[in-house]
């Protein structure tokens, strides 16, 4: 049996992928990346923007097609889409599991009954904000381990989850209510990942969580916060850079875990930590419990703490009654936080959120698309300027492998393939090397930049 599995959506779901990946074929299947070849289409699904579940059901209309001359294939929905929707995506007949992202330890047995019994599987959560009952939490974590070494999406890379779900309740957001109650995973638990991952190679670890400062773990009368968790990390030979995603502004364990980046070698000094907008007022709406001018204090604490931290940001324009007024503090608000780079998204209304219950979408698709424009426009130059400051330095960078499209041939190694690289701050780097580098660390010195990507020479 071929089983053909397809991710949409952030890390969380790409390592729901290698999760299932690893249960299917401990399980005995095989795993193809063609539809025409599997026997089994399982898509791994996001609902965070309504464009992510266009392109899901664009997919399937594709696959209802395949199916008139396939009718045995077996189509799976997973992750964030499944436990949004449930039946409702049986309906239309191509699809014949449903299954969330809490059920998916059950995925080798619903697609094995699916198999058998010719029947449609439907497993997802009731009440998703009840907590989860100690026979799924145990299931989860069980599930959790099979992770292990063939499972890298990078070679000497690994992702680790710290948290699952979402308290915070921000009015756009879809997450809290698809996977459901924020928890923190033991640090015994992930600790004994991190030694196994580092027994067979690896050299980084992220921590992953929708609010991973807010990692939060108590045992009997000790609580251990994410900065705790950075220093168990570390002492793991073998580990040699530790990085996290995604951080909320919030003060919370703030300074502890600054601190840690700045005390502890191995923590790479990058936040990843979204602002949304520069508007008080919007942030207001969007329920983010924090001002504009709290949200610079956070960066500049952080680069007081952590010299030569970088810093990347995600934002939503057009979120309704956004006016230009408000639109304006948050280019303000980009200009002042000197990003590395930043993600920019037009708002779109989640169903069942408290923006789209109380909020109409006031403002245009033409607006929002400017703005959005707009404000990579001005993040482009300021990352331009700061990626221009790594000209002629030599940096430390851990190599992915090589480059999937090529960027400009280097003439200083034109006899080696274009590899692509990282640095401990994030930048991507791209350099001509031998292909063995791929999952070595390794110095380059840098020639060329754009405001994205870095290009080097090898040292
Ligand atoms: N509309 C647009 N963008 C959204 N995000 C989350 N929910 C929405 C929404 N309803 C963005 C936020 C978040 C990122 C992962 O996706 O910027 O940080
Ligand atoms: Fe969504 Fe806010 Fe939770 Fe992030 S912190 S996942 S934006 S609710």
């Amino acid at each position: 049996m071929k089983v053909c599995l397809q991710t949409y959506g952030c890390q969380m779901n790409k390592l729901d992928t290698a999760l299932v990946e690893v249960a299917l074929t401990n399980n005995g299947y095989m795993l193809t990346d063609s539809v025409k070849d599997a026997d089994v289409v399982i898509i791994n699904t996001c609902s965070v923007r309504e464009h992510a579940e266009q392109r899901v059901r664009s997919h399937l209309g594709h696959l209802k097609h395949i199916k008139q001359h396939k009718a045995d294939l077996v189509v799976g929905v997973i992750g964030c889409m499944a436990q949004r929707l449930g039946a409702e995506l049986l309906d239309d007949g191509v699809v014949d599991i449903v299954c969330g992202p809490a059920q998916i330890p059950q995925i080798p047995d619903l697609i094995a009954k699916t198999l058998r019994e010719k029947q449609k599987a439907l497993a997802i959560t009731d009440q998703i904000r009840k907590p989860t009952p100690p026979d799924q939490a145990d299931a989860l974590e069980e599930f959790e381990t099979i992770y292990g070494p063939e499972e890298k999406t990078l070679p000497s890379q690994a992702y680790i989850r710290a948290m699952r779900g979402c308290d915070k309740f921000c009015s756009y957001c879809i997450v809290p209510y698809v996977r459901g109650p924020e928890t923190s995973r033991s640090p015994q638990a992930i600790i004994a990942q991190a030694e196994k991952l580092a027994d067979t190679g690896t050299k980084q670890i992220t921590l992953l969580g929708q609010r991973i400062n807010a990692y939060e773990y108590k045992a009997g009368d000790k609580t251990y916060c994410l900065a705790d968790l950075l220093e168990m990390l570390s002492q793991i030979d073998g580990i040699e850079w530790l990085k996290f995603v995604t951080s909320y502004p919030s003060e919370k364990y703030y300074d502890r875990i600054l601190r840690a980046m700045a005390d502890l070698p191995k923590v790479c000094p990058y936040l990843h930590i979204p602002a949304q907008s520069g508007s008080d007022k919007i942030l207001k709406a969007m329920n983010r419990g924090y001002t504009a001018t709290q949200y610079l204090d956070l960066l500049a604490k952080a680069r007081q703490i952590v010299p030569g931290i970088t810093l990347a940001g995600d934002f939503i324009v057009g979120f309704p009654c956004e006016t230009d007024d408000d639109f304006q503090e948050t280019v303000a608000l980009v200009k002042e936080a000197q990003y590395k780079s930043c993600f920019v998204f037009k708002y779109s209304p989640r169903p069942g959120t408290t923006a789209d219950k109380r909020l109409e979408d006031t403002v245009p698709l033409e607006i929002k698309k400017q703005r959005n424009y707009k404000l990579l426009e001005v993040q482009e130059k300021i990352s331009d300027r700061l990626s221009k400051k790594f000209l002629g330095q030599t940096v430390k960078v851990l190599v992915e492998g090589p480059s999937k499209k090529p960027h400009l041939n280097l003439a200083e190694g034109k006899n080696y393939p274009q590899l692509v690289a990282r640095t401990a701050t994030d930048y991507i780097v791209v350099f001509n090397g031998p292909t063995s580098l791929a999952g070595q660390f390794t110095t380059v010195k840098i020639t060329k930049t754009s405001p994205l990507t870095l290009f080097a020479k090898l040292e």
